[in-house]
């Protein structure tokens, strides 16, 4: 896999993306708030980078950005990989090493997910400070290449400590309410059951969604520094669960832009 991650990051810095220090993955709804802050200097298809998977989700764009934004170098994924797309978790994961051997020394992420806290409510921001794994596979699965990490990664604490503590300071400053909880990444595509949610709630989630945590494996495995960051976009409670309506998440979810984009903009001036 080093060959291939090797030949997309060559071309890569041919087509100028010199040097990132930040990595960010845009999720479900989000991003164009964000991506017009970003000065964009390479705007480069998935399908043009050697060993990309090709986005195939109507709402993602499928495009890296990479340019400058409070005076550093970014580079943007427009549109993730899912594994109920089809994917292995090799495919979803590989664009976080390419960014990674492209330089970059922290990865911030943003998803959609399911609100399970009674608590709380669809529309609030979640600091993920920790996962569950419920996806039926690893990205890890396989021979392990020492040169991109360790056989047995530790995951203690997946989730950047100082990252969070910065990040919980932006939101004390900008004033945005921003819960911390458990994610759980479920395969999807279909939304929950009452039943399957009551058992993710029982398990010790606060947000359900279908991505994230490959990604987020992936990057611990190379020692990359991550910081996520749920949009909760629909309320999970089974004893009041009303039909999904994936047009409102989305809505939900494109509402959530501007103070995530402010929280995201703030956490990367302190970097
Ligand atoms: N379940 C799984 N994924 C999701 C949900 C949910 O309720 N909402 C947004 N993404």
């Amino acid at each position: 896999m080093i060959d291939q991650i090797e030949e997309s990051v060559h071309y890569l810095k041919s087509q100028g993306i010199n040097a990132p220090e930040i990595g960010v993955i845009l999720g479900t709804g989000l991003g164009n708030a964000f991506v017009d802050h970003l000065k964009i200097e390479r705007d480069i298809h998935y399908a043009d980078i050697p060993h990309f998977p090709e986005a195939t989700v109507e709402y993602h764009h499928g495009r890296l950005l990479y340019g400058d934004l409070a005076g550093k170098k970014i580079v943007a994924m427009q549109g993730r990989f899912h594994y109920y797309e089809g994917y292995s978790l090799a495919e979803v994961t590989f664009p976080v090493r390419v960014l990674k051997m492209l330089g970059i020394k922290y990865l911030l992420v943003s998803n959609a997910a399911g609100n399970m806290n009674p608590d709380w409510n669809k529309g609030n921001l979640m600091l993920i400070d920790d996962h569950i794994n419920l996806l039926p596979d690893n990205p890890l699965r396989g021979v392990n290449d020492n040169r991109l990490g360790p056989r047995f990664p530790d995951m203690s604490a997946p989730y950047d400590a100082e990252l969070i503590r910065k990040m919980q300071q932006v939101a004390e400053e900008k004033n945005i309410d921003l819960k911390k909880g458990v994610y759980v990444a479920v395969m999807g595509p279909n939304l929950e059951t009452r039943a399957e949610y009551r058992f993710l709630r029982i398990i010790g989630a606060d947000a359900v969604g279908m991505s994230t945590v490959p990604e987020v494996i992936v990057a611990h495995h190379m020692s990359l520094p991550v910081l996520a960051i749920s949009v909760l976009t629909d309320d999970c409670d089974p004893d009041n669960l009303e039909p999904a309506n994936i047009d409102e998440i989305i809505a939900v979810a494109g509402r959530a832009e501007k103070p995530l984009t402010t929280l995201f903009m703030g956490l990367i001036e302190r970097l």
